[in-house]
């Protein structure tokens, strides 16, 4: 009705008529990198299914740490290998668990990038669940414990923000009681607060090492089909004293992100999962899309849908670009 007098490819014309149009901008500053650490010196083991991504002793850890910096990416979220599992997860709050270990090592010698710690039991556990175990139920109560104590001792080995990633009830407030009395009131937690029991964390489980042995995370995780329920999910841990609130996957649950995003007033952030980063991967290896196009694309995509940052197995290379 408006054509001719309104013609929209007059502000397509050129790169710089589409520059100052352009809508949303991904920048490097939204970006945090997720890393692997496992214990010994000079190991790094290749994930198959996540071309690019290894698992990382601390010395390496530390050089890459120093890459990402260098890149301009402001943080790094570390997950960790333990030597030993068991029931009660010891790894995760030992004063020198493999995470405490990485920490110390990278503000040592990187000290201005932001080190994120996620805190979970799965990879700890003897059984692969995000909690503590009896007969085939996993505990609710019992595990808040545990992620209270790891959050401590994370917190202690200098971690910037703890990021809590099990979806207990009330591991938030109980993490946030717990560092504030520990005297860390001021470190942030990041929740991942709204996150669906997803099969895009396959190859994310080979890096970690934490597949379930039994079951599956459905009685803990999300149903994926629900997004009035996300909210709700956001909305208690902003209660409890979350910083920053996450979705997880991002790409099939952009409207979560969405209506979280006009919901609240919390910066949102949105992982990028490693099964999405594993399909494109797979499908540019065999040369069916373009992988920086598609990458520019998804990013900005989970940008435009209201995420505020972006955890992310790409960042490295999208820096890269950006820096160019
Ligand atoms: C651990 C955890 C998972 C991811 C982040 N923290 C896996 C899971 O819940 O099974 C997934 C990250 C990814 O797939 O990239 N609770």
């Amino acid at each position: 009705m408006y054509f001719p007098i309104f013609r929209s490819r007059r502000l397509r014309a050129t790169e710089q008529h589409r520059r100052m149009i352009r809508e949303t901008r991904l920048s490097i500053d939204d970006l945090i990198y997720p890393m692997f650490v496992v214990h010994g010196r000079g190991v790094r083991n290749e994930i198959a299914s996540m071309p690019g991504v290894a698992q990382l002793s601390v010395d390496l850890l530390v050089k890459e740490a120093q890459e990402v910096y260098n890149l301009g990416i402001p943080a790094v979220i570390l997950f960790g290998i333990p030597r030993h599992k068991d029931a009660r997860a010891s790894e995760v709050y030992a004063k020198n668990g493999i995470v405490q270990q990485a920490v110390r090592a990278v503000k040592d010698k990187v000290p201005e990038l932001l080190v994120v710690t996620d805190l979970c039991l799965c990879e700890y556990t003897d059984h692969g669940h995000c909690g503590v175990v009896k007969g085939h139920k996993v505990l609710n109560d019992p595990s808040l414990e545990l992620l209270a104590k790891g959050a401590i001792t994370q917190a202690q080995a200098g971690a910037d923000m703890v990021a809590p990633s099990d979806m207990m009830d009330g591991r938030v407030g109980a993490i946030r009681e717990a560092l504030d009395q520990s005297g860390f009131e001021q470190t942030p937690i990041l929740s991942y607060a709204a996150k669906f029991a997803s099969g895009f964390y396959g190859p994310f489980r080979d890096a970690a090492g934490s597949t379930p042995q039994f079951g599956d995370r459905k009685s803990y995780q999300m149903d994926p089909p629900n997004a009035r329920e996300a909210l709700r999910e956001i909305e208690m841990d902003i209660q409890e004293g979350a910083d920053i609130v996450m979705v997880k996957p991002a790409l099939a649950y952009l409207d979560i992100i969405r209506l979280a995003r006009e919901r609240f007033n919390h910066p949102l952030a949105a992982y990028n999962v490693s099964g999405e980063y594993a399909m494109v991967k797979a499908a540019a290896q065999k040369g069916w899309v373009n992988e920086d196009q598609v990458v520019y694309e998804i990013l900005t995509g989970i940008k435009r849908a209201g995420a505020d940052l972006i955890l992310t197995y790409f960042a490295k290379d999208v820096a890269r670009k950006m820096r160019r």
